[in-house]
């Protein structure tokens, strides 16, 4: 396999999935596949998957990775917001289990062109989805100062928010801000220096902001989680792997509430999320981050 992503915390999808022959998957979050080759082959050969993806490049190399398994894969361009719709034109109904496996692929991030990463120049892009949607550049060159600021405060926990907002407002009046190397001189020329060398990248938090309202992955989220409970059999399992504490928390609170009350869907499986070990840290940085959280679908008699 090509692996310019090595996916995060596999192995312990997999575990808790405990794939079988005969079964049904669904990926929202197909990536470059990683994740997905590993479901098959834990199954055995025969069980089936529908991935999803809304980047039409990572579904490419998706479709190339999982070329061996074509004939139980159905791989689809879209968003998972329309999960169910893709399932049903898999042509099934009830699944075995779902995975989320959020945030950025490598893919996305490693590529200056994508305008992910503060750490090298390229456009101020940030879309999952290059086909479709406002830019980053976009957010930045037209929204209003309190925009700007509630943005980066809410989406990147970003404690000078507001001196950043101001500092973009003023710069963009005199030239245009759509390159990632623009932005990141902005924003180390409006915080303290303590921050700007402080142990996280000064521009880590409002990069954050802009990717998450450029691809609403908050907003999408917790819907599409809904939807995939739906989707369970009695007995089918979730996993969602998160990578940053919004996204985490999100989740927390929707599996607990499905889980509470009078008529629960589902059970947690995972009290605490389960985190990458120091090996997997060490051979993959990206994985220090990443939060896996399991439930299961209850039957359908304690569903009444
Ligand atoms: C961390 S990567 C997944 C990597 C994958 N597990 C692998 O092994 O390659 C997350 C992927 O989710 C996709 N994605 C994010 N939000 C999405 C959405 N709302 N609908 C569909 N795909 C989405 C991104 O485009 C990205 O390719």
């Amino acid at each position: 396999m090509n692996d310019v992503h090595v996916p995060v915390l596999a192995e312990e999808i997999c575990y808790w999935l405990s794939p079988k022959a005969g079964g049904i998957y669904v990926d929202c979050t197909l990536g470059m596949g990683g994740t997905s080759l590993k479901i098959l082959e834990r199954a055995g050969n025969n069980a089936y998957l529908v991935g999803l993806d809304r980047d039409p490049e990572a579904v490419a190399y998706a479709e190339k990775n999982l070329e061996p398994y074509s004939q139980f894969v159905k791989i689809y361009h879209g968003n998972y917001s329309h999960l169910i719709e893709f399932v049903h034109q898999a042509g099934f109904e009830k699944v075995d289990g779902v995975v989320f496996d959020l945030g950025v692929s490598s893919l996305q991030f490693d590529k200056p062109e994508r305008g992910f990463s503060f750490s090298s120049d390229g456009p101020l892009d940030m879309r999952m989805n290059q086909t479709q949607g406002p830019k980053a550049a976009d957010l930045v060159n037209c929204l209003s100062e309190k925009e700007l600021a509630d943005l980066l405060f809410v989406c990147g926990e970003e404690r000078f928010s507001r001196r950043i907002a101001r500092a973009i407002v003023e710069a963009r009046k005199t030239y245009a801000l759509d390159t990632t190397q623009a932005l990141v001189a902005v924003i180390k020329g409006a915080v303290p220096s303590a921050y700007r060398r402080g142990r996280i990248h000064c521009a880590t938090r409002t990069f954050q902001a802009l990717r998450i309202r450029v691809n609403q992955e908050l907003d999408l989220l917790q819907p599409a989680l809904q939807d995939a409970v739906s989707l369970l059999k009695e007995g089918g399992r979730l996993c969602v792997v998160a990578f940053h504490s919004l996204e985490d928390r999100l989740v927390k609170h929707l599996f607990r509430s499905l889980a509470g009350g009078d008529h629960p869907t589902i059970t947690v499986l995972t009290k605490r999320p389960i985190t990458a070990d120091e090996q997997e840290i060490q051979e993959n940085p990206r994985a220090r981050s990443a939060k896996l959280r399991v439930v299961q679908r209850l039957p359908e008699e304690a569903l009444s």
